[in-house]
């Protein structure tokens, strides 16, 4: 076997000339290679993941597995839901308004952005992971949205392949309107469908004392955290608000700019 260090591109079997453009596309994007599929496995074991571009152009990554690709997950049923009961604590929580700024420092597949750009203008997505940024920055880009609001708010995120942890204190003192951040949860709910396939390639970092000092500073107006309800976060983390569902055991806590 072939070894290789940078990612391989690829295509779904019997791949039109157009998949293989893509694939040479994306392999040099995004620093990688690109290798045709029916010789795919002399590059790779069964524990690798390839990304690959299916016969309708989208980019997905495959192993032995699963799968994982772009999509808004239920961001529209929450858009829906809160058009009808303006009752959804991410809304509530960091009550967003046009002119915002807001730093989402999480991204992971940006459910909860498309909801944020729905009502704010400037939305910028931090994702520590390279595969998921390349999936979610490309899915967004592609992504055949079914309703006007979310091809509206996709225009209005700007995903950055960053870890927070690096990028916060790089910022300037009253950089962003809004601070989110809705890290892996400690204590997982492995049956959320949409996050399972993610979970391979995602980023565990921690939040400690200082990162949230430091969000803090960066923010005009308010900071929010998300987390469940058993973790360890809640023993420390000192808050103005904290609001969510005991049925969900999922709680955004609140810190606003004094
Ligand atoms: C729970 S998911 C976020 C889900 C997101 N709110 C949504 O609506 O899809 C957490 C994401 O943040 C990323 N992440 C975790 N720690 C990070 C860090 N220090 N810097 C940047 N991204 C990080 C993970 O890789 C993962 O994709």
């Amino acid at each position: 076997m072939e070894q290789y260090s940078k990612m391989i591109f690829t295509t779904s079997h019997k791949p039109k000339k157009e998949q293989i453009e893509k694939a040479y596309e994306y392999a040099k994007a995004y620093d990688g290679v690109y290798k045709n599929r029916r010789h795919i496995y002399k590059y790779i074991n069964d524990e690798d993941f390839y990304f690959s571009i299916d016969k309708n152009n989208n980019l997905e990554i495959i192993w032995k597995n699963g799968k994982f690709f772009y999509h808004p997950s239920i961001a529209k049923i929450r858009y829906n839901n809160y058009e009808h009961t303006k009752d959804d604590y991410l809304i509530k929580s960091l009550t967003p308004c046009k002119e915002d700024s807001i730093l989402d420092l999480t991204y992971g597949l940006g459910s909860e952005a498309l909801l944020l750009a729905a009502f704010s203008d400037n939305v910028i997505g931090l994702e520590g992971s390279y595969p998921i940024y390349i999936i979610v920055k490309e899915g967004l880009k592609n992504y055949n949205f079914p309703d006007n609001w979310m091809r509206k708010a996709s225009k209005n995120i700007k995903i950055k392949n960053f870890n927070y942890k690096k990028y916060i204190y790089k910022q300037k003192e009253n950089s962003f309107d809004l601070v989110y951040c809705d890290p892996m949860f400690e204590n997982p709910q492995m049956k959320s469908a949409s996050l399972n396939p993610l979970r391979r390639f995602a980023v565990y970092d921690q939040l400690d004392e200082k990162d949230i000092e430091q969000m803090y500073k960066i923010c005009k107006k308010k900071v929010v955290i998300k987390a469940r309800d058993k973790d360890s976060i809640w023993n420390w983390l000192k808050v103005d608000e904290k609001m969510g569902s005991s049925h969900s055991g999922v709680y955004y806590g609140v810190i606003n700019k004094k």
